[in-house]
């Protein structure tokens, strides 16, 4: 099995908040990442498809194939964009490193055409990172 990682960096902002308490009280629960007038992050997003080589292309999967396939999917509507407020797959969902790498894994999961996703790692900081796998 060979592992094939296309990394993709995007600046997007956020905030990270549930609707039905105060400020003072998300403050509490999320700290600065509750501050109601939004804050940004330089994400890093590392997608892993995992297949067979293709005994006739000698690839796993067309990597250009897969960068227009989170190009379009993803970085299109995370770059320099209010997840909140402007990214279909994120709204209603608080958008936390976890649930963001767990969208981006439900949007592209069915959308790559050769191998199959294997995982998607979200950097939020150098210092955190999260990660979802199919299991
Ligand atoms: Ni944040």
């Amino acid at each position: 099995m060979i592992y094939v990682t296309r990394r993709e960096v995007f600046s997007a902002a956020h905030r990270i908040f549930i609707p039905g308490l105060t400020d003072e009280e998300n403050f509490i629960r999320y700290g600065k990442c509750s501050n109601p007038n939004w804050h940004g992050h330089n994400y890093t997003l590392e997608v892993v498809v995992a297949g067979e080589i293709d005994k006739e292309t000698g690839y796993v999967i067309d990597l250009n194939i897969l960068k227009e396939i989170i190009k379009t999917n993803i970085i299109d509507k995370v770059d320099h964009k209010n997840l909140n407020t402007e990214t279909d797959f994120m709204q209603g969902i608080i958008p936390s490193s976890e649930n963001i790498a767990q969208a981006i894994w439900n949007v592209l999961a069915d959308k790559i055409p050769a191998g199959k996703l294997y995982s998607v790692k979200l950097f939020e900081t150098e210092n955190n990172y999260f990660e979802v796998r199919g299991e």
